[in-house]
């Protein structure tokens, strides 16, 4: 068997599911791995589809039919670059290289413009959804020239997620718009779980709930308009008991969270923009927080302050506020951004399609949630729409939501129970809501040390004042 549709390069858990995902929509496929264990995985799995698994790179190149679409599902870095050089003198002009892993947009637009100019595309595409949703069905965020994506949109489209038969992918825009995207969308990730963890900590902490009564609530909100991918994953983790035992692996894990950097990338982007996504910037905080074990059983020694209890006097009513809390911090999350999306859309030039990014994430993504569908119609209404606050309908959902949100967070914090993510959300809303902040001092405050100048309300200029009078 000869002239493969597809090819993929790097037959780890990733690419060998996408890869077999790819060929049982009936397009034939052809996988290289420079590791032989894993082409002999490829072989072993490939049963009678038609797949094609090869150790060397030649011979993978020319399995391919003209012009060639390749996907790498490589480690993002160095090992991408070591890839394309590579590939390049074996491909031949109009080829598709398709990064599908988590690389770094700027690094991304480096690769498309030097691909370019030696006559092939390059597509910086988000895949999000782990190993399950390389299998059944990711979220794509492809991002490159718009009239090769016409080569690859059949295939894309058929092994991607769907959600009311359409599939979760769609053109992104030139460049590393798709990775940018995908950027963001972890940003997001971050932000979401950090959330979740903080309503685990109230329980845990505040209600003195076990792990089998978190579980229930969990798959109770999951059941709601918190519906969500991560919860319901979450619900399962409260569930889990190491086989043959009656503990909870989750208590045996170490409260100390890792990452590979796309949190902390949204973050810096956040600032480089000028955009604030601080729950985002919160959520990598606290992973990195986390890691400080030693500084935080030492510290925790000095200020013992156990949680004053009984913390809240109404669990049913809590949990149904905490449910609340959740809902706001997650629309504002999502609004956060979003409005990132919105600020690059203008600087980077990628003409982002707001309602087109939120469809896609509806499905087979880890951010998937209900709550999408109101993004994503809210978009579809008003695709110039600067930020989702500014929405009728999520305007009429927020504010019943602001009283709860209110109690939960000063429960918290009255208790002692770190909920940084939560008071993030509505700090963030508290002064997005605020005609006059108080950020007239800093602008006093610069002028008065460094003689910056201030600008003054109703009157045109820059002034600068002696303020000590001398
Ligand atoms: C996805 C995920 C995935 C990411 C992991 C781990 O959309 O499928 O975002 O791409 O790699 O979630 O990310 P961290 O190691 O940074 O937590």
């Amino acid at each position: 068997m000869q002239n493969s549709q597809f090819g993929i390069i790097g037959l780890g858990t990733m690419g060998r599911n996408l890869l077999l995902n790819i060929a049982d929509h009936n397009f034939s496929c052809a996988g290289y791995d420079k590791n032989a264990d894993q082409v002999n995985l490829l072989n072993q799995e490939k049963e009678n589809r038609p797949v094609q698994a090869f150790n060397s790179l030649e011979q993978f190149i020319s399995a391919l039919q003209q012009p060639r679409s390749i996907v790498l599902l490589v480690p993002a870095g160095k090992i991408v670059d070591d890839v394309i050089a590579e590939l390049e003198p074996l491909l031949s002009r109009g080829d598709i290289i398709v990064d599908a892993g988590n690389s770094y947009f700027k690094d991304t637009e480096l690769r498309a413009k030097k691909l370019s100019e030696k006559g092939f595309h390059f597509f910086g595409t988000g895949v999000s959804g782990g190993e399950e949703g390389a299998r059944k069905g990711p979220s794509m965020m492809p991002g490159g020239d718009k009239k090769a994506y016409e080569i690859l949109k059949e295939v894309f489209e058929a092994i991607a997620a769907k959600v009311d038969d359409e599939p979760c992918v769609t053109y992104i825009g030139p460049g590393g718009a798709g990775h940018y995207v995908k950027m963001v969308h972890n940003g997001i990730e971050y932000a979401l779980m950090q959330l979740i963890a903080e309503t685990y900590e109230a329980m845990k902490k505040g209600l003195h709930l076990n792990n089998a009564e978190i579980a229930t609530v969990y798959k109770k909100w999951n059941e709601g308009r918190l519906q969500s991918f991560l919860l319901e994953i979450t619900a399962d983790i409260f569930q889990y008991k190491n086989p043959g035992t009656d503990d909870f692996l989750v208590d045996q894990i170490k409260d100390q969270a890792r990452s590979k950097g796309t949190g902390k990338w949204t973050s810096e982007e956040s600032m480089e923009l000028e955009v604030p996504a601080p729950i985002i910037d919160m959520a990598v905080s606290m992973r990195n927080l986390s890691k400080y074990k030693w500084l935080r059983e030492g510290v925790a020694a000095r200020y013992p302050g156990e949680v004053k209890s009984p913390v809240i006097n109404d669990k049913t009513v809590f949990l149904a506020s905490l449910e609340s809390a959740l809902y706001f911090a997650t629309i504002i999350t999502y609004a956060q951004g979003m409005h990132l999306l919105y600020k690059a859309s203008k600087d980077y030039g990628y003409d982002l399609n707001a309602a087109g990014i939120a469809k896609i994430w509806r499905g087979g993504c880890i951010i998937r949630s209900a709550f999408l569908e109101n993004i994503y119609t809210t978009f579809k209404k008003n695709a110039s729409l600067e930020h989702l606050l500014l929405d009728d309908q999520v305007q009429s959902i927020i504010q019943k939501l602001i009283e709860p949100m209110r109690d939960v967070v000063c429960d918290l914090t009255r208790a002692g129970i770190a909920a940084p993510a939560l008071g993030s959300a509505l700090n963030y809303f508290d002064s997005l809501r605020t005609k006059n902040m108080p950020s007239s001092l800093i602008q006093a405050q610069r002028d008065y040390f460094g003689a910056h100048t201030y600008e003054l309300e109703g009157k045109e200029g820059v002034f600068h004042t002696k303020w000590t009078g001398a």
